[in-house]
Formats: structure tokens, C-alpha cells, sequence
């Protein structure tokens, strides 16, 4: 009964929503990758991870497609099973996939496999003010939720590819506007996806609920990137924001440590991963 009560004594409590706030709050940079399966899972909670994502790029990395487009509920369910049973202290989010949250019900009933079946702790979906009925109807669930902003992947068929989002004056104002209507719904973290320095900035100061970048600048209250990016496993052209951390480090143990530090300290995102 309660076992949070006994679990706040611990040296490393595990995070959860009221953590990640605190966060922000205290201004301590909160660390964040992704994950597949159990053995890595592993690694990224010793490691230091605070939040671990079961993304749909599950779909590019692990199954191979181009886009994230092809992943199901039942693969996302898959890998965050695996995953949830290695996590000691990190906070465990999964992807809604494209398509498994078009109606209130759809989401809330696919949310609700997710965390009982996936054991994730929270869902994340894609989408702006469109998107504002679903997060007030799971929030009204208190199902957490964390809001994708920015760049969104499911979207790249309609977007014409993966491009840098909000350059443009009214849609970084647009972009802004959304992130204040979906905290307003109950959103408890926005996750922001190739957008340039200043609308980090500006949307981070904005909001109550952390936000967490990548390649949104260093001025975002997390960031998070693919873990197959951090140890140089994925192949061909990589984004600007991607650091291989391997190189340096040489274990994936290692790599994953120098990644969560290099966010601590501020000294990841640098220059040269950012978008003006
Ligand atoms: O699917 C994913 O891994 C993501 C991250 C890129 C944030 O959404």
C-alpha cells in the first residue's frame, strides 16, 4: 500500500510527474532517451536517464521503415512491456502511434492498453490545438500526457519531409499558442522537435509543464535523443542535433552516462547542434 511513501526515502526515488516539475522548477536539466527493449533499458536507468520514451521510431530503428508511420499499438505495447521491466527509477512514457488517437475514445482506450499492458507511466502524441479534446479528455482520465510539438514525424507525408518547423513568424506564433491550449487541457509535458533556439526559449518560459527539446536549443528544460543516434548505430545522413557519444566513451554503458552528463552540465546541446 503506498509504496511511493517508502520509495521517497530511497536514495533515487523513482521520477515521476511531480519530479519532472520540480525540475523545471529548480532549473536541473532532466536527461532523456529512448528505449526498445530490456537490455538497454537497463542501461539507460543506471546510466541516470531520467525519462525513458518508447518512440514510434521504434518503426525506423528497430524495424526498418522510413517513417514512423507503419508502427502499431500492438509494437509500441511490445517494447514498452520489455522495457517497464527494467526500469527502476526512470519515468516510462509510449508513443501513441499514427492513427490510434482520432477520437477521444479511440485514445483513451488505447492509452489505457499502453499503460496496462506496455506498463508506460504516461502516452505521448503528436499534434497541436487539433489535438486539444483528446489531451482534455485523457487528462480527464488522468491518464499523463506529454504533447509532441514541432516537427511531427506521423505527419511527414503531409509536412513533405523532416524539416526544421517555425521559422516562419505566425507559425512559431502558432506553435506557441498551441503549447499554451494543450497545458490548458492538461498536458504535463510538451515535447518540442526541430524547431529554432528562440522558440524553445520562448515556449519553455511560457509554460508551467517541462519541456523537453530535440534540436530545440540548449534553453529547453530536458532534452532527449534517440538512443541508437547517441551510440552511432543508425546508419547514412543523421540529423544536425545528433552527438554520437560512442566514439569518445567506447561501451554503450558509457556512452550512455557521458550523454546524461553532457545534458546535466549543460554542455550538450552545443552550438553546432542548434537550429537560428
Ligand atoms: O519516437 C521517438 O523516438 C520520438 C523522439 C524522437 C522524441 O518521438
Amino acid at each position: 500500500m503506498y509504496t511511493q511513501l517508502q520509495q521517497r526515502d530511497m536514495e533515487s526515488p523513482p521520477v515521476n510527474v511531480g519530479t519532472l516539475r520540480r525540475m523545471k522548477e529548480q532549473r536541473v536539466p532532466i536527461a532523456c532517451l529512448t528505449a526498445y527493449d530490456a537490455s538497454f533499458a537497463l542501461l539507460v536507468d543506471q546510466g541516470g536517464t531520467d525519462l525513458v520514451l518508447v518512440g514510434d521510431s521504434l518503426g525506423m530503428v528497430i524495424q526498418g521503415h522510413d517513417t514512423t508511420v507503419p508502427v502499431t499499438v500492438e509494437d509500441v505495447i511490445y517494447h514498452s512491456r520489455h522495457v517497464a521491466r527494467r526500469l527502476r527509477r526512470a519515468f516510462l512514457v509510449a508513443d501513441m502511434p499514427f492513427m490510434s488517437y482520432t477520437t477521444p475514445e479511440q485514445a483513451l482506450s488505447n492509452a489505457v492498453r499502453l499503460m496496462q499492458e506496455g506498463g508506460a507511466m504516461m502516452v505521448k502524441l503528436e499534434g497541436g490545438a487539433g489535438q486539444v479534446a483528446i489531451v482534455e479528455h485523457l487528462a480527464r482520465h488522468d491518464i499523463p500526457v506529454c504533447a509532441h510539438l514541432g516537427l511531427k514525424p506521423q505527419s511527414v507525408h503531409k509536412i513533405g519531409g523532416f524539416r526544421v518547423q517555425g521559422r516562419d513568424r505566425s507559425v512559431a506564433d502558432q506553435m506557441l499558442e498551441d503549447a499554451r491550449a494543450l497545458e490548458a487541457a492538461g498536458a504535463d509535458i510538451v515535447l518540442l522537435e526541430c524547431v529554432p533556439n528562440d522558440v524553445g526559449a520562448t515556449i519553455t518560459r511560457a509554460l508551467e509543464v517541462p519541456v523537453i527539446g530535440i534540436g530545440a536549443g540548449p534553453d529547453v528544460n530536458g532534452q532527449i535523443l534517440v538512443l541508437y543516434d547517441i551510440l552511432d548505430i543508425t546508419q547514412g545522413r543523421k540529423p544536425r542535433f545528433v552527438q554520437d557519444f560512442m566514439a569518445e566513451a567506447g561501451t554503450p554503458a558509457a556512452a550512455i552516462r557521458a550523454y546524461v552528463e553532457a545534458v546535466k552540465q549543460r554542455v550538450y546541446p552545443a552550438p553546432e547542434h542548434c537550429f537560428s
